[in-house]
């Protein structure tokens, strides 16, 4: 499982029954009451989430469960939870908040809590980590790297900096690795895990980074878990290359320098958004240490919702160019009602960070980074742009889309503050738009009265397939195709609306139905038996174990046909993000089960699986294909025609 977070993996040294003490002598009503104003209704304590901005009170806590969750942010859990969310806090550090609040002694460094991890995994990260080493010697101290030492040190990076991120060297001769490795003991079956090496029809090993200046990927813990190469020339092989997926790095999953971000983050800084990771690196050297960078990928809701654990705030700092107005425009798109508080630098010129330092200095970009746009003003402006304000159908189309912005805008201030904006812009009497204004149709502004609500202003979402955007898709050549039947699928997929009609956008339909799916079983031992009936498989996140977990506890504390299986007990035995993800699960009002349900959702989970199989064999071709690899071309084609055999035989 490639989702390591930390905040998954916590604590088993905790021992369990301190963390039961813990809980019970706390109310979670109590406690959160410190910072939320609580109004009792019914069953439950309501009040503002603290989580995002609200008028309406869509936060609730339940007493008798002693859980809280918001029907709005999708926020939920026990009081370990809460903590964890609202200060930034890791499990064992929120278990200590919560004990030093109930009077309860806890002798902890949260350095000596992390659950002993997969040895495989241990190893391969021990294997990247003399990777990195042995890269960085050769930078450093070899004639081999002096080459490129000097290009580094040409692009502004001074000792201390490439020291800091690990920066290295990839020799020119392919063999020198997978020697040096040998050396240390590493097999061959672990050199091909690594993902630092492509291998012959033969079996030989050769290096897969070739005269390149090394960047390793750390993950937020700061382990390092990949590589980028960065060619050193204006040769025609690709700029960067990157590791593979592995089981350690995940691209769509990774941001470059989370680890120190997150540190930065957690004393107020904002966290920057750049394109590229060298941009991260230059405004690192100019002072600014909370930036992070996707890997050449669009933005993610995956990395959206590791931000949203990272900080408060989020400035999105694209390159200044027109492909990064357009990105920018698409990530605060995606990035509209997530719990941060977002905003837009614009870069002039056309550069990128990196650029605009070199060209202007560190103290003209922090200075550029204090004049932040709200997503609204970036909008307008975005929208704006290379219209002739002198062509009047031109004009009255950008007045339509920019009034269709500033309707959303909930303060009425800001919302003034626009249309005169609007106003001066165009020309128009501000009263005219106004009128305008007042005649569109009303968008519904939230819905926090019903728990699928608050998804409903959402703008179209773009294809959650963000690998469709990768970087690569349109430099190296077209992918294979869809079968035909199948071209509305990613869309499909991005609707993020269940068979059972759980919404959240953020989710995969697969990852919905799998909610669905947990839901029914914990609330009805019928169908906690029938899916136990057939060996399944599930998504390969916290969630699939969940459900793994959840049928073999069914298995050893049989439930009774027509009672609600006792799923406290097994809910007893989570840890806390296990525990919240439970609860998220049953937040929804479901329709009654029928026996159509569970096989509609189980052929949802299948289909779902089969298209992340795929996927990652579009996205491992790519970089074959990047990589001139033919024999790996041909593996990887056939495995994926099998696959979309398969596919096309479910139907
Ligand atoms: P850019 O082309 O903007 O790179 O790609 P950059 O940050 O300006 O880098 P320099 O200054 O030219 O060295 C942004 C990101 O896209 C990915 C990389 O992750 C890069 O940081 N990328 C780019 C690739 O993966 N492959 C490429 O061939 C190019
Ligand atoms: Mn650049």
């Amino acid at each position: 499982m490639v989702n390591t977070d930390c905040e998954v993996t916590v604590v088993a040294r905790i021992p369990e029954d301190k963390i039961t003490e813990i809980k019970n002598a706390v109310n979670i009503a109590d406690y959160v009451g410190q910072t939320v104003q609580l109004k009792k209704q019914g069953k439950n304590l309501f009040g503002l989430c603290p989580f995002h901005d609200e008028n309406t009170p869509s936060f609730t806590v339940n007493e008798e469960k002693q859980i809280f969750s918001c029907f709005s942010c999708h926020r939920a859990g026990n009081v370990f939870k809460f903590v964890e969310e609202l200060d930034k806090l890791n499990f064992p550090e929120a278990v200590k908040k919560v004990a030093d609040y109930a009077g309860i002694q806890l002798d902890v460094q949260s350095n000596t809590y992390s659950r002993p991890e997969n040895p495989r995994l241990q190893r391969q990260k021990q294997i990247l980590k003399m990777c990195e080493d042995f890269m960085h010697h050769l930078l450093l101290n070899t004639e081999s790297g002096s080459a490129a030492l000097k290009y580094v040190e040409g692009r502004g990076m001074s000792a201390a900096v490439i020291d800091h991120f690990g920066i290295g060297y990839a020799p020119d001769d392919a063999k020198l690795m997978g020697t040096f490795l040998r050396q240390q003991q590493v097999t061959d079956d672990e050199m091909r895990a690594s993902g630092m090496f492509s291998e012959r029809d033969n079996g030989q090993l050769n290096g897969r980074f070739v005269n390149r200046v090394m960047f390793p990927l750390r993950n937020e813990r700061g382990e390092t878990v990949g590589f980028s190469g960065r060619r050193m020339s204006d040769q025609q092989n690709a700029k960067y290359l990157n590791s593979p997926e592995t089981e350690l790095f995940n691209k769509s999953q990774l941001l470059f320098n989370l680890d120190e971000a997150r540190s930065h983050a957690r004393s107020g800084e904002p966290v920057y958004l750049f394109e590229g990771f060298m941009d991260v690196i230059s405004a690192y050297s100019a002072g600014v240490h909370s930036g992070v960078a996707s890997m050449g990928t669009a933005l993610t809701s995956q990395q959206i919702q590791i931000i949203e654990r990272t900080g408060k705030q989020l400035v999105v700092c694209y390159d200044g160019d027109q492909p990064g107005q357009d990105a920018t425009q698409r990530a605060l798109t995606l990035l509209r009602g997530s719990s941060l508080t977002v905003s837009a630098v614009i870069l002039p010129g056309g550069v990128d960070p990196d650029e605009f330092i070199k060209q202007k200095g560190a103290e003209a970009f922090q200075k550029q980074l204090q004049s932040v746009l709200t997503p609204t003003a970036f909008s307008l402006r975005y929208l704006a742009a290379g219209v002739d304000m002198a062509n009047d159908h031109a004009k009255l189309t950008y007045i339509n889309s920019a009034l269709q912005q500033i309707q959303s805008v909930t303060d009425g201030v800001e919302r003034a503050l626009y249309m005169q904006q609007l106003a001066d812009q165009t020309g128009m009497p501000q009263d005219v738009l106004q009128a305008e204004l007042d005649k569109m149709p009303q968008q519904t502004q939230s819905a926090s009265t019903s728990s699928t609500g608050g998804d409903q202003y959402f703008p179209p979402e773009p294809p959650a397939d963000a690998y469709a955007q990768d970087y690569g898709a349109a430099q190296y050549g077209p992918e294979p195709a869809w079968p035909e039947q199948d071209t509305q699928a990613p869309s499909d997929y991005a609707t993020g609306v269940s068979p059972s009609g759980r919404v959240d956008r953020r989710l995969s339909r697969l990852q919905l139905a799998e909610r669905d799916l947990l839901a029914y079983m914990l609330t009805d031992a019928e169908t906690t038996l029938a899916v136990a009936a057939e060996p399944h498989e599930w998504g390969d996140d916290d969630l699939g174990a969940l459900i793994s977990e959840w049928l073999q506890y069914a298995q050893a504390h049989e439930p009774v046909i027509g009672t609600e299986p006792d799923y406290e007990d097994f809910l007893a035995r989570q840890t806390g993000d296990q525990a919240t993800l439970i609860s998220t699960c049953l937040s929804v009002t479901l329709p009654p089960v029928e026996t159509e349900t569970v096989q509609n959702l189980l052929a949802v989970i299948d289909e779902g699986l089969l298209k992340e199989q795929l996927t990652k064999i579009k996205m491992a071709l790519k970089d074959a294909k990047r990589l001139g690899d033919g024999q790996r071309q041909l593996e990887l084609s056939t495995k994926y025609f099998n696959l979309m055999r398969r596919v096309q035989a479910q139907r």
